[in-house]
């Protein structure tokens, strides 16, 4: 996060408050959301995509609090499941600024939608089209929707999260004409209000130009609809995916450059084919709330295994350092091979640096948090690790594995913390047995 030094002591301080004191107060393992960097991550959004809506795509992490502070800085939400919808709901997200997505939307989430008022719902498939003119025609409402793309994008990033690629689960397919066919289907029907298209081609992606090919793949589209039916669609949402730096090696460009290049291609499109240049919108997630997290534990155990020759540290050593969570509270290393960093935040270490990994208490040698750190070869029991980049789907994506409960997030502005989702607890676990 943006607003974390090393305090006098050497230890790390978010927003003025030393780590210890948030680890003796809400205990370890916690997630600290630095506030005024994800406010000042909306804020940079929003100027960059000046003219462009932006939709925070909760499924990064969404709570009510986080919920709130969106909507104060002049966001939009994307939600994806009727349990989304509800903490939005909840929050108090006025649901014209809500936008509803999924592949698989069941009967009650979609009348949940439509009865909430939600600003659009992004159809994904035949079926659900037909099901929300069954509900609005009940209702006598006209929902505004927006037809999914699947582009045909190879985005670079890791396979389970590309999404306009055509052999995948997403969206009706540009090149097969399913998308132009739904796009007939709703207009013809006249049940449903058809706002625009959208595509979102995969997640913590760096190269900009697979933006540029499926801006100018739906725009293509748009031209053959209004060339088809003789309407032009008002709306384009191109989607969340923009990356992050993980690691010293990552390398993201600056939202102005991405909304600067955007503009430019889809001004150009909209010229060749002779069409208004619809209002864009897109929906980072990653982007907004990813760097404004870290993650503390504390160590419980260190474990020095030998390693072989160019495998180890310089002393052909690897440190296990065991933290007190795990592939619980960060899957993504697992799942993913994602790459994280690590360090000792309770303290400054003039210690030599030896190679390490962050592995958390669960029961399985995958539980691996950080695989390959360097920290100071006095890294001991007691001390508290910062892992940094951690607001985007860890907390969302965590499980109870080996019954741990799933820590809190406490939110940092001017020196005072807040618990804004508390920790789990065993009375928690145990309420969902009944027998
Ligand atoms: N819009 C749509 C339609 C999406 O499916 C997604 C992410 C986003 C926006 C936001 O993408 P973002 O800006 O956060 O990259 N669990 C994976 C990421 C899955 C992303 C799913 N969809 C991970 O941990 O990397």
């Amino acid at each position: 996060p943006r607003n974390v030094a090393r305090a006098a002591d050497g230890a790390l301080a978010v927003a003025g408050l030393s780590v210890r004191d948030i680890a003796a107060e809400f205990g370890t393992p916690v997630y600290v959301l630095d506030e005024d960097d994800l406010r000042s991550r909306c804020r940079e959004f929003r100027a960059a995509f000046a003219d462009t809506d932006v939709y925070y795509a909760g499924k990064a992490f969404l709570c009510r609090a986080v919920v709130r502070m969106i909507a104060e800085e002049g966001l939009f939400l994307d939600v994806c499941t009727g349990g989304e919808l509800a903490v939005a709901l909840s929050a108090g997200m006025p649901p014209e600024r809500i936008g509803f997505h999924g592949n698989n939307k069941s009967e009650a989430e979609l009348a949940r939608a439509v009865d909430a008022g939600v600003g659009r719902i992004i159809v994904d498939s035949f079926a659900e089209i037909d099901r929300l003119t069954a509900l609005a025609r009940e209702r006598g409402v006209r929902p505004r929707v927006l037809v999914r793309v699947t582009v045909g994008v190879e985005a670079h990033t890791h396979e389970f999260i590309a999404t306009a690629h055509e052999d995948q689960k997403f969206g009706f397919s540009l090149a097969g004409g399913a998308a132009a066919a739904a796009a007939f289907k709703i207009l013809d029907e006249g049940v449903l209000e058809l706002r625009g298209l959208h595509s979102h081609i995969g997640s913590q992606i760096f190269d900009a130009s697979g933006f540029e090919v499926s801006a100018r793949r739906v725009l293509g589209l748009q031209a053959q609809i209004r060339d088809a039916r003789g309407v032009e669609l008002p709306e384009l949402d191109l989607g969340g995916g923009f990356g992050i730096a993980y690691t010293t090696q990552d390398d993201p460009a600056p939202p102005q450059e991405l909304a600067k290049r955007l503009r430019k291609i889809v001004e150009g499109e909209c010229d060749a084919e002779r069409l208004a240049v619809p209002q864009l919108s897109i929906e980072p997630g990653r982007a907004i709330v990813g760097p404004a997290v870290f993650t503390l534990y504390e160590v419980g155990t260190v474990k020095l295994v030998p390693v072989g020759a160019g495998g180890g540290g310089a002393d052909g050593h690897r440190a296990y350092v065991s933290v007190d969570g795990g592939m619980s509270d960060n899957i993504r290393t697992a799942l993913y091979g994602a790459s994280y960093s690590a360090t000792v935040a309770n303290r400054r270490s003039s210690a030599e640096p030896l190679l390490a990994r962050v592995v958390g208490k669960h029961c399985e040698s995958g539980d691996i948090v950080v695989n390959d750190e360097f920290l100071p070869a006095d890294v001991q029991p007691g001390d508290l690790v910062a892992v940094p980049g951690t607001g985007a789907y860890c907390r969302s994506m965590a499980s109870n594995y080996n019954h741990v409960p799933r820590p809190p997030v406490v939110a940092v502005r001017d020196g005072r913390a807040r618990l804004i989702v508390r920790r789990e607890t065993e009375e928690d676990l145990l309420a969902l047995d009944v027998g």
